[in-house]
């Protein structure tokens, strides 16, 4: 391997920005030359190469976002997109690929590798944290941070007009992003899709639960089945008329601002241990952290979302004893 390139893809996350300095960085360390592609498959469907040098990734480590930036691409989707992308990555010489990204990302980089037996490493860059294969992905740390910030604002209102506030947050498949911030912020109660607490439990909690406090924080995670915050306003609402209840949706805050220093440190570790893994022969994976060790985790098992299935039951306990 003497020459590799780097992408972003999906949704941007915080510490994106200190991946690509790593990789960058480690390529150039061992004695690799490195190129950036613009905007995730996309750009590489269009040949939108660009070389990287040790000063081209200067002063980013504590930048939100991606300075390759990134999309969604639906021609990466196609057999013929993909072809293109190959014929681009010849045409540029490039012996091997890092891309960031998430579930999205890697469902694209598993067919890419095992069609055109091309080395791929990935690493997770996603404020959702839902791949197996390691306890956080880029980016999860600084989102849930965050919304804890945003939230303990919220708290201060609503305690001040006595209300009932819904708050919604993101995570399109799954609840990670609300479980941890919901702890975090002291929520009465968080709705979550690996749950499925439904309405109609939100309601019996809230009939059971204290009746003296004076707010009440519910999270919704974006992904739940309840179909969004102002839904279960609705209908909350029509249940207790007496409470004075208000929706809050976070959105794309979520995904922006300086990094947190756990996300640039795993960002750099994983970057590091990608452009390692690719000069030892790795291919077909994602690099993840477990109990503080480097693994790589192949991209169909990374994608499965297993661990917040695994982990959620006991989240929720915690909420509900911590929530009395
Ligand atoms: O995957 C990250 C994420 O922020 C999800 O939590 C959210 O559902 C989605 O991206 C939003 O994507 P977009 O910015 O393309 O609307």
């Amino acid at each position: 391997i003497k020459n590799i390139a780097v992408l972003t893809s999906g949704g941007d996350a915080p510490g994106m920005n200190a991946a690509i300095r790593a990789v960058v960085r480690a390529g150039i360390y061992y004695d690799l030359n490195v190129s950036g592609v613009l905007r995730g498959y996309e750009g590489l469907i269009n040949g939108d190469f660009i070389p990287m040098d040790r000063k081209s990734v200067a002063n980013i480590i504590q930048r939100g976002g991606t300075i390759l930036k990134t999309a969604r691409s639906d021609d990466f989707r196609t057999k013929e997109g993909r072809q293109k992308a190959y014929d681009q990555l010849i045409l540029h010489n490039i012996d091997a690929m890092v891309v960031i990204g998430g579930d999205g990302t890697f469902t694209g980089a598993n067919l890419f590798t095992s069609e055109f037996n091309f080395p791929v490493i990935g690493l997770p860059g996603t404020i959702d944290n839902d791949l197996a294969g390691t306890d956080f992905t880029i980016g999860y740390d600084t989102a849930i941070n965050t919304v804890v910030n945003a939230i303990d604002k919220i708290r201060d209102t609503a305690e001040s007009h006595d209300r009932l506030f819904i708050v919604e947050v993101m995570g399109r498949d799954s609840g990670l992003i609300a479980l941890r911030s919901g702890i975090g912020v002291g929520a009465e109660a968080i709705m979550i899709p690996e749950a499925n607490m439904g309405v109609e439990g939100l309601i019996k909690r809230l009939e059971y639960g204290r009746k003296d406090k004076s707010s009440k924080i519910i999270i919704v995670a974006e992904g739940d089945e309840v179909g969004g915050a102002f839904n279960v306003g609705e209908v909350l609402k029509e249940n207790f008329p007496n409470y004075d209840i208000r929706v809050s949706v976070l959105g794309h805050i979520q995904r922006g601002g300086k990094p947190s220093c756990m996300d640039r440190v795993l960002a750099s570790r994983f970057g590091v241990a990608a452009v390692e893994g690719l000069l030892e022969g790795r291919s077909g994976g994602m690099v993840g952290q477990i109990n503080k060790e480097i693994l790589f985790t192949p991209f169909d098992h990374a994608i499965k979302h297993i661990d917040a299935e695994e982990v959620s039951p006991v989240w929720l306990k915690l909420v509900e004893i911590l929530s009395l």
